[in-house]
């Protein structure tokens, strides 16, 4: 993935930027989207299985109607564990506990990430900065409030 997303960044020198000289050089995405990259790899794995093909071992994918494996992607032979329960073999905390987004539709939804065991909510009371203003000269002065917040943490 890292080799396959170096770019080439270039830099302009010269008389207020006229590029008389310009500097290149390979560099790298930005993390965020070498991690996406990886991501969409992960979903998108394949699950492969050993076959003997005459003196030689060669990974197959496992259902027969996937398509076929590319020189690219992720493939992997055991399926992961379940990360909802606890296991200190595996180095699964576990997700109870954990705080979960109510209005979330991706992973750190209540749904997926509590696995269908429901929640607990409570209401967390967060001191803030408010009405603030600017100060002549040279402060900005707010005042303290008190705001409720719901929070949610998986069973
Ligand atoms: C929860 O998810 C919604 C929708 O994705 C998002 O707008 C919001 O910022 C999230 N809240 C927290 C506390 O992460």
């Amino acid at each position: 993935v890292l080799s396959d997303s170096l770019e080439t960044k270039c830099k302009c020198h010269g008389v207020s930027g006229s590029c008389s000289v310009k500097t290149c050089w390979k560099g790298l995405p930005s993390l965020g989207e070498i991690a996406a990259d990886l991501r969409s790899k992960y979903l998108a794995a394949i699950k492969v299985t050993h076959r003997l093909l005459g003196p030689r071992r060669q990974l197959v994918p496992k259902e027969t109607d996937m398509r076929p494996v590319g020189e690219t992607d992720l493939v992997y032979l055991v399926n992961s564990p379940d990360y909802c329960t606890v296991n200190p073999q595996l180095g699964s905390l576990g997700t109870q506990d954990r705080q979960c987004n109510k209005s979330s539709a991706g992973s750190d939804s209540c749904d997926l990430m509590c696995c269908g065991r429901g929640y607990n909510t409570y209401t967390e009371e967060v001191l803030e900065r408010c009405h603030c203003k600017y100060r002549w000269c040279c402060y900005v002065a707010c005042r303290t409030c008190r705001r409720a917040v719901h929070r949610h943490v998986c069973k």
